[in-house]
């Protein structure tokens, strides 16, 4: 199966405007398949969509918070009956970079419903049509945060661990139906999110930055071998992380032999 045959018609990248969602949306549609931009800001969403029409795919655009408890129902009705063979959830920094007790909750809920529920409804209406076709494909973009927390970090950590296991999860489920899902570690990435934040705590840009170009690529090379792929090692490579990309999808492996004498064999829907 070609990527588009896979993972097309449509593919919905959530977080589109810039940095690395930009960048997946580009290698995707120089696949040939159309691509459903979200973001809150319209100009450079607009500014994307006629890049991208101009290579021959189709392309739409909305203006949706991420955040908001409503957002779910405004991008069902964004995709409309378009057919969505890939989602890339790649909206997710937190641009508080704060200790949890300085700053409003609600900084922090909106970071939870953005980057956990949001996410998790469209995992839930895009994946059960995928699991339906026996194809697709899941990119839920994450951090090296996910392995563990520290100072200004504990509800970015957080939600970063839950994309983790989350994906860990759905691959072991979906993965027999043919639908791929992959949990995308990022490292240090050159975004103009991340310029932003260090701009407004007066820091230098750290060195070494890795550029959305290579990450995006990263992302839609390994979506196939799922459910883990950390950014800068290699698929066998522990490095500074607790278990490589394969350690860990061994334990998924286990775990689903193991959980079989609590949950019993595969249930179907
Ligand atoms: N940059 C890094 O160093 C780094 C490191 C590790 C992991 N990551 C992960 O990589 C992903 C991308 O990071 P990033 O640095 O590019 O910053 P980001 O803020 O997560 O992503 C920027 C994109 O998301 C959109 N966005 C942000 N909040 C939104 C909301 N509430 N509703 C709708 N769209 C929203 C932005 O567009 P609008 O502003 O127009 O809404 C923009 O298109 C994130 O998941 C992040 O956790 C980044």
């Amino acid at each position: 199966m070609s990527f588009k045959q896979k993972y097309g018609p449509w593919a919905v990248i959530a977080g589109a405007s810039e940095g690395t969602g930009r960048e997946f949306a580009r290698q995707i549609a120089a696949e040939g398949v159309n691509c459903i931009l979200i973001a809150r800001r319209e100009a450079p969403l607009q500014e994307l969509a006629t890049e991208l029409r101009g290579t021959g795919v189709e392309c739409i655009t909305a203006s949706i918070d991420l955040a908001a408890p409503d957002a779910f129902t405004h991008i069902a009705q964004a995709v409309g009956e378009r057919e969505i063979g890939l989602y890339v959830s790649n909206a997710g920094s937190d641009p508080n970079g704060s200790f949890f007790l300085d700053k409003n909750i609600e900084a922090w809920v909106d970071l939870v419903n953005r980057n956990v529920i949001t996410s998790l409804r469209c995992c839930h209406h895009f994946g059960r049509a995928m699991r339906t076709r026996g194809r697709g494909g899941i990119i839920l973009v994450g951090s090296g945060a996910c392995y563990g927390s520290g100072p200004n970090l504990a509800t970015y950590s957080g939600v970063k661990a839950f994309d983790l296991c989350f994906a860990e999860g759905l691959w072991a489920e979906l993965e027999p139906h043919g639908v791929d899902v992959l949990n995308l570690v990022m490292t240090t990435t050159d975004t103009p999110a991340l310029r932003t934040l260090l701009a407004e705590k007066g820091l230098p840009a750290p060195p070494n930055l890795a550029s959305p170009t290579a990450v995006a690529k990263a992302g839609l090379d390994r979506l196939p071998f799922g459910p883990v792929h950390n950014f800068w090692l290699k698929d066998d490579e522990i490095g500074n992380v607790p278990s490589s990309a394969a350690q860990r999808r061994d334990r998924v492996k286990m775990i689903a032999q193991a959980s079989k004498s609590v949950f019993g064999g595969k249930k179907e829907a």
